[in-house]
């Protein structure tokens, strides 16, 4: 039987203002690198979308480096998968320009006009989505809300307030939440452990 071809985004992206400054956010790519890990023991093929991060690939994983969310967002859409899981900490906005070469600091000016980058997640087709909800207010309506406006199987959220959860940690607090707004809450885990766990909610 041929195998169901899985996508997963992961760490940040990098908005680049001239070639030395950009725009990003302190994302690591745990999350995602253990989600590809798992679905590869669970026998999916798996295409990796890393925004820059230090990690090496999981075995059997193919990987493909962005820095941006546009160059992002055309990796998910090349990769014509059966599944999405985004892990990834997209930046929301970009600079409106970006400089081919290094600004001089006389020629920045004292305001960045940005513009919106696309929602990879939302906008994608792949038929079975998977999002997360890094939160610092109510995670699960967050989730919820997320669930329905990005049409999600289901959102993890997480409480990034938390100093084992979220960002750059090893463990993580997660709650999935479907789109009818049931929800089940796990306990603190190692992220391969919440990777391994939402395998397995896809394949029920
Ligand atoms: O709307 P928000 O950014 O909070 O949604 C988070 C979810 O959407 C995550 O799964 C994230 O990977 C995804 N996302 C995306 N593209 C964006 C913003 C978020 O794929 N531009």
């Amino acid at each position: 039987m041929k195998k169901q071809r899985l996508v997963v985004t992961a760490g940040p992206t990098r908005e680049h203002l001239d070639p030395v400054r950009f725009l990003s956010n302190p994302s690591t790519g745990k999350m995602g690198f253990a989600i590809a890990k798992a679905a590869v023991e669970a026998g999916y093929e798996v295409v990796l979308v890393a925004g820059p991060v230090a990690l090496k690939t999981p075995k059997d994983v193919k990987r493909v480096d962005v820095v941006s969310a546009r160059e992002m967002e055309k990796a998910v859409t090349d990769a014509a998968g059966d599944i999405l899981i985004a892990t990834a900490a997209v930046a929301d906005w970009r600079p409106a320009h970006c400089s081919m070469r290094k600004l001089k600091k006389g020629e920045m000016g004292g305001t960045l006009a940005l513009v919106r980058n696309p929602d990879i997640l939302k906008g994608s087709t792949i038929p079975l989505k998977i999002g997360f909800a890094a939160e610092t207010g109510d995670p699960v309506a967050e989730a919820l809300r997320k669930c329905r406006e990005k049409k999600l199987a289901f959102c993890v959220a997480n409480d990034v307030t938390q100093k084992d959860a979220g960002f750059g940690v090893s463990t993580n607090r997660v709650i999935f939440v479907k789109p009818d707004g049931s929800c089940t809450k796990l306990p603190k885990l190692s992220k391969l452990s919440v990777a391994r766990r939402i395998i397995a909610e896809i394949g029920k």
